[in-house]
């Protein structure tokens, strides 16, 4: 079957590590597996990661990249894919798709049939790709991390990328005053058309927020951590400009800030949001639908570094 996978590492030129081509039918570890049709992946940061050679071992190569999908399953049913798979052997018992299992860019993916969530009626696949990685960790961190329902105002760093669009677009939802940042004046205009405050990296807020939505990292930790209100919470779920900021201690005591971090997020979160998504007619920001023949092309966008929201792969086309 086709497939985007590594071949190999390629840490200063991760594009070069990516190959487009046959791969073996994916093999059902245990019985309570089954094979999926995939109709629509979405790209993330972790893709390039993996790319670069971060999270991977040489052994495990060739590995088939991607976290994310919809598809049909073996019933005919149309699926969400839930990422996290129960990994015997890993540290933390569990892997994402892609880092120990073959991952979602390919024509088949195999999963734990209890990874597999009903499409909701009305969202379209192309949607439902989009929502199990980086919008499930946008959800989770306003959500369950950071208490949204306690908050009016809140902050999302690097607006640009697919968690942040995310966190823009929820937050709004929410009814929360929502300030977003990015570097780029064009996608601070469309921050805006979703509804935030688009300001740039370091501007001082109108006022102190009272969550923080933290994935850029070393570049914009002492903004997150002078806009935060007494109390506020701080949430982290990446750090694509650095993971080792300064921390103003004094600042964390003084104001009495919880830093949190979290990663993904549950079946059930997954299973709020997509419900939240159906009902509430939120849908995802989409950068661009790439058909897979093209998939090259999806990862050097998300590379580029020039995207606004989720880069989709339709495996239909
Ligand atoms: N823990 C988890 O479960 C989880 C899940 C998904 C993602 N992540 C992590 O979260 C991070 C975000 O991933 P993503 O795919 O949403 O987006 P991304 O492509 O990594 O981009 C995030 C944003 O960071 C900003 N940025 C990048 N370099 C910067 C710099 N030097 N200075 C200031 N801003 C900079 C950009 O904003 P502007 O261009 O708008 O300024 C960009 O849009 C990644 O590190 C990823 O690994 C973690």
């Amino acid at each position: 079957m086709r497939a985007a996978f590594a071949s190999r590492f390629d840490d200063a030129d991760p594009l070069a590590a990516l190959t487009v081509g046959d791969q073996p039918e994916p093999r059902l570890p245990d019985e309570d597996w089954v094979t999926l049709r995939v109709t629509a992946s979405s790209l993330n940061h972790h893709d390039l990661w993996s790319l670069r050679g971060v999270g991977l071992r040489a052994e495990q190569l060739p590995m088939i990249l991607g976290c994310d999908a919809a598809g049909v399953d073996p019933d005919g049913n149309e699926v969400v894919v839930y990422p996290v798979v129960p990994t015997p052997g890993d540290p933390r018992g569990m892997s994402i798709l892609s880092e120990h299992f073959p991952g979602t860019l390919a024509e088949r993916v195999a999963v734990p049939r209890s990874n597999l969530l009903p499409l909701p009626a009305g969202l379209a696949a192309a949607d439902a790709a989009c929502l199990p990685t980086a919008w499930l960790t946008a959800w989770r961190m306003l959500t369950t991390k950071g208490r949204v329902a306690d908050a009016d105002a809140v902050l999302v760093q690097g607006a640009g990328g697919g968690v942040a669009t995310a966190a823009v677009v929820l937050a709004v939802a929410l009814g929360k005053r929502v300030y977003a940042t990015s570097r780029d004046a064009a996608k601070r205009e469309r921050i805006a058309e979703l509804g935030a405050t688009a300001v740039q990296p370091g501007a001082r807020l109108p006022e102190r927020v009272d969550l923080v939505i933290e994935t850029v990292g070393a570049a914009t930790f002492d903004h997150s951590l002078k806009s935060a209100a007494l109390g506020a919470r701080i949430v982290v779920s990446g750090a694509t400009a650095g993971h080792e900021p300064t921390v103003n201690l004094r600042r964390v005591f003084a104001m009495q800030l919880e830093i949190l971090g979290t990663s993904m997020g549950t079946p059930d979160e997954l299973a709020a949001l997509l419900t939240f998504c159906a009902e509430r007619g939120v849908r995802p920001v989409i950068d661009s639908v790439v058909p897979f023949s093209r998939v090259g092309d999806a990862f050097a966008r998300l590379h580029s570094g020039d995207v606004f929201g989720k880069v989709v792969v339709d495996h239909t086309a």
